[in-house]
């Protein structure tokens, strides 16, 4: 059996109904702007509201490097705040730093569509005329009871790719304070190779999760060709790839995504993950260390993180047996600054699938390996 880490995109994804009705939140926000990623859209939010030399943005400790280093390019300064072991923002640490630095403005990130205690903070913000951004790229679909996250800052941003089987998507958002020059900037066509070469592989994940070997044997010939391709000089545009890399922030969304986007079900999508994350915890959830347990009302799930001690070898190990877990952020990147509680989750976190595409054999399937491997925790 395999189990892939994103939803792969089948032809009813691209074919499929077109007309759904009303979208939710991001796709029915009236000022929205969509990217190639969403680094695109930090990038050119943070350039349009040009940070003076001396003023501060305040960004998380545990971040996936990626987000910050589009705030440093263009041109703020990010002071980092501590995220405690259970991905929530430690509030007291927060507020002192707040009333020592007055930044101008704060960087949430809701990780795996946990919410923060956003509304707290949004008051804090408004309080202080300070311009609050949420990073929805580990969030989409996940509300705060029924609102949205993402509906609570002035600015969003979200990454669409990690959620739904699209090749490629990132969205900024304005609710307030808009900037119509970020509604009009001139993006570039994403190459179309770059966006046809991202839609075999995630046709592939969706067949091979369904036909192992012929979905592998057709993976490998496809990297070849991709290899082939990029040695000839076609023109290439990764996703999920966490390095800066300036060429990406002006490519726009393809209109495959675009596509799919609109004929996606997007409470079913919600309802399979909360429901995996449920049926995974089930059976694994009293024998694994997490960072938390909850599905708060209105959350869709990311993944189902655990805690363990390696997570490289763990990550391995269940890959070996066709399950592919992903590492949280990389222990390789580990910026100047962190707590330790960052350094622990940076460390340990591993990311187990429950995306809409697993089906409830396949949840069974990842806890029987988890079990049979029974990963040390990391304390
Ligand atoms: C929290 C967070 N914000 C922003 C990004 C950037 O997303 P993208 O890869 O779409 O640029 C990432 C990427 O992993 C992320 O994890």
């Amino acid at each position: 059996m395999y189990v892939s880490p994103w939803p792969g995109l089948t032809i009813g994804d691209v074919f499929g109904k077109s007309e759904i009705g009303k979208m939710p939140y991001p796709f029915d926000a009236t000022s929205r702007t969509a990217f190639h990623v969403a680094r695109g859209g930090i990038f050119h939010l943070f350039r349009a509201l040009a940070f003076r030399p001396k003023e501060t943005v305040f960004a998380p400790d545990y971040h996936s490097g990626s987000e910050v280093a589009a705030i440093h390019a263009a041109g703020a300064r990010t002071i980092l705040y501590p995220i405690a072991r259970n991905f929530e923002i430690d509030m007291d640490a927060f507020r002192c730093l707040f009333k020592r630095h007055t930044p101008r403005a704060v960087y949430v990130i809701h990780y795996l569509g946990w919410p923060q205690p956003i509304e707290e903070i949004a008051r804090l913000c408004i309080e202080n005329e300070c311009v609050l951004i949420e990073d929805c790229a580990l969030a989409l679909l996940s509300c705060l009871g029924k609102r949205p996250l993402g509906s609570f800052g002035d600015y969003s941003v979200f990454c669409l790719y990690k959620t739904l089987p699209v090749p490629n998507g990132g969205m900024l958002v304005q609710n307030r304070h808009r900037m119509y020059n970020l509604l009009n900037l001139r993006l570039d066509p994403c190459p179309p190779a770059a966006v046809a070469g991202r839609c075999a592989e995630l046709a592939l994940e969706a067949l091979r999760s369904r036909f192992d070997l012929t979905g592998k044997a057709l993976f490998s010939l496809k990297q070849s060709i991709g290899r082939r391709m990029r040695s000839a000089g076609v023109k290439h545009a990764p996703v999920g790839n966490l390095a800066w890399n300036i060429n990406l922030v002006n490519l726009a969304m393809s209109p495959v995504s675009d596509r799919v986007i609109k004929g996606l079900d997007y409470s079913s999508i919600r309802e399979k993950r909360r429901a995996n994350f449920e049926h995974l915890q089930q059976r694994i959830g009293d024998r694994v260390c997490m960072p938390r347990r909850d599905l708060p009302e209105g959350m869709c799930p990311l993944f189902f993180p655990v805690l363990v001690r390696d997570k490289r070898a763990t990550a391995q190990a269940l890959r070996r047996k066709g399950v592919e877990a992903v590492e949280f952020w990389s222990d390789r990147q580990k910026p100047a600054g962190i707590s330790p509680d960052a350094m622990f989750l940076r460390d340990h976190v591993l990311e187990l699938p429950i995306h809409q595409g697993v089906n409830s054999s396949q949840i069974e399937f990842i806890a029987d390996e988890v079990l049979r491997l029974n990963p040390e925790p990391p304390c």
